[in-house]
């Protein structure tokens, strides 16, 4: 029996992508195993948004060079950060065999059979081809949430994103792709449905052909069954009035909405090329809190992105005070060469990073706890996700919102709605009944 394993870093599309790359080596009639030791084939799909990838990545290829020689096992390495540094890997790291690009993931299984064959030393694969990957099926986690990509790569050259530049220009799944592919999984009994993208809210507009992601919404809205859909990431900008009413009038759609703010001084996010200001972000706020009640926000924030002075800074701090963000993904400027924010002169210290981010960590938590006790004594309907990690008499479930729930409950509960009563508010988790 072959074994594999495949670790994955980064965002939501590589965790989508690591599914479908999952399926592939189990229709290859490989087992999934988390002991590295017994792999006879590791896949690194790797991601390099943030600082830190490199190392981690070098280090975790040092620990393969190991098991190469103990068990020549294949190596393959896929997702952004192999596919911005192409064939100079395989030239620094000999370990590997098999180098591919983000687009080219189908082709895994003709790579690892030209290795196993023998008649290939190794492959690389790194088309950045302007076409959309071909639908794969995919093996999730769980078996009642799947993500589905709803458009691949940016248009947007934020300038201190390195995602455009390995995952190309935006590229929208034709919307009966779309709408077909949410359906299957439906009907196999998923009741999660997560689109994904860069940017999902442009969902559509480079097609030109009439389709959008409003329509897109209210199209899965229509289809039958009991399910949530769930979108990552918006962007503020693309927050039109026609997918504020779609969410509205949606019951399907669940009411976490993550709108990433990025920097609270409108300097700042001129020169991020947001394309908003601190006022319109907070304007659109209002009004997606006016028009979606019991709504849950949540952001992503940088800190420390080159100039960003003391009163930039507090700035942030006063949006995250106004919007009263229920979660907050927090992240330390860190320069990506190839874009434009790399070349801005004023780059901050490390120090500075650092000392903001926890007074930003500080007022942040301080939300989120706020925003928890809003649930207080309130009866929401959640969907049950399985055993709570910490004590296995309890089951663990999320509301629309995101909340994570904690109750007491019987298996035959997972994969399926319940309501529940909230008794406790701790600031990440709730505590409920079942009524
Ligand atoms: N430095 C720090 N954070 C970054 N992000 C993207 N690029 C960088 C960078 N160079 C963050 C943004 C984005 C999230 C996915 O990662 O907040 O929304
Ligand atoms: Fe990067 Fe901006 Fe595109 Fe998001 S919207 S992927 S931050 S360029």
């Amino acid at each position: 029996m072959k074994k594999a394993m495949i670790i994955t870093y980064g965002c939501a599309m590589n965790v989508n992508e690591s599914a479908k790359i999952k399926k592939m080596l189990m229709n290859m009639g490989y087992t999934m195993t988390e002991t590295l030791e017994e792999c006879d084939l590791v896949f690194l799909n790797t991601c390099t948004v943030r600082e830190g990838a490199a190392v981690q990545i070098y280090g975790k290829l040092g620990e393969l060079k190991q098991l190469k020689e103990n068990r020549g096992a294949i190596i393959g390495i896929t997702g952004c950060f192999a596919q911005e540094q192409g064939e100079a890997l395989g030239k620094k790291f000999p370990t590997i065999d098999i180098i591919m690009g983000n687009q080219n993931i189908g082709k895994i299984p003709e790579a690892i059979d030209r290795i196993e064959t023998g008649n290939f030393k190794n492959v690389v694969y790194v088309e950045n081809k302007d076409e959309l990957p071909s639908t794969l099926s995919a093996e999730f986690e769980s078996k009642y949430i799947a993500t589905i990509p709803i458009a691949y790569g940016c248009n947007n050259y934020c300038t201190y994103c390195i995602v455009p530049y390995v995952r190309g220009r935006e590229r929208s799944v034709p919307m009966e792709e779309i709408i077909s592919e949410v359906k299957t999984y439906i009907d196999r009994g998923y009741k999660e449905i997560i689109l994904i993208g860069q940017n999902v809210n442009s969902y559509g507009k480079e097609k030109k052909d009439g389709s959008s992601f409003s329509k897109l919404l209210i199209a899965l809205n229509a289809l039958e069954g009991e399910f949530w859909i769930r979108f990552i990431s918006p962007h503020p900008r693309d927050f039109t009035d026609d997918v504020i009413e779609a969410i509205a009038v949606s019951e399907k759609v669940a009411k976490n909405i993550h709108v990433p703010v990025q920097a609270g001084s409108s300097r700042i996010l001129k020169l991020m090329n947001r394309g908003y200001s601190k006022e319109d972000y907070l304007f659109l706020i209002d009004k997606l809190k006016t028009k979606i009640p019991d709504i849950g926000i949540s952001t992503d924030i940088i800190v420390g992105f080159p100039g960003e002075t003391e009163e930039d800074f507090l700035d942030t701090l006063d949006v995250v005070e106004k919007v009263q963000y229920e979660n907050s993904y927090m992240f330390m400027y860190s320069i990506r060469k190839g874009t434009k924010a790399a070349e801005m002169t004023e780059q901050i210290s490390e120090e500075v990073k650092n000392e903001r981010l926890q007074r930003l960590i500080k007022i942040q938590t301080l939300a989120s706890k706020n925003t928890s006790n809003n649930y207080f004594e309130k009866t929401l309907t959640i969907l049950v996700e399985g055993e709570s990690k910490k004590n296995k008499e309890m089951l663990t479930g999320r509301t629309s919102t995101n909340k994570v729930v904690i109750f007491k409950g019987t298996s035959e509960m997972i994969g399926t709605f319940v309501k529940i009563k909230v008794n406790e508010c701790k600031t990440w988790t709730l505590y409920g009944e079942i009524v």
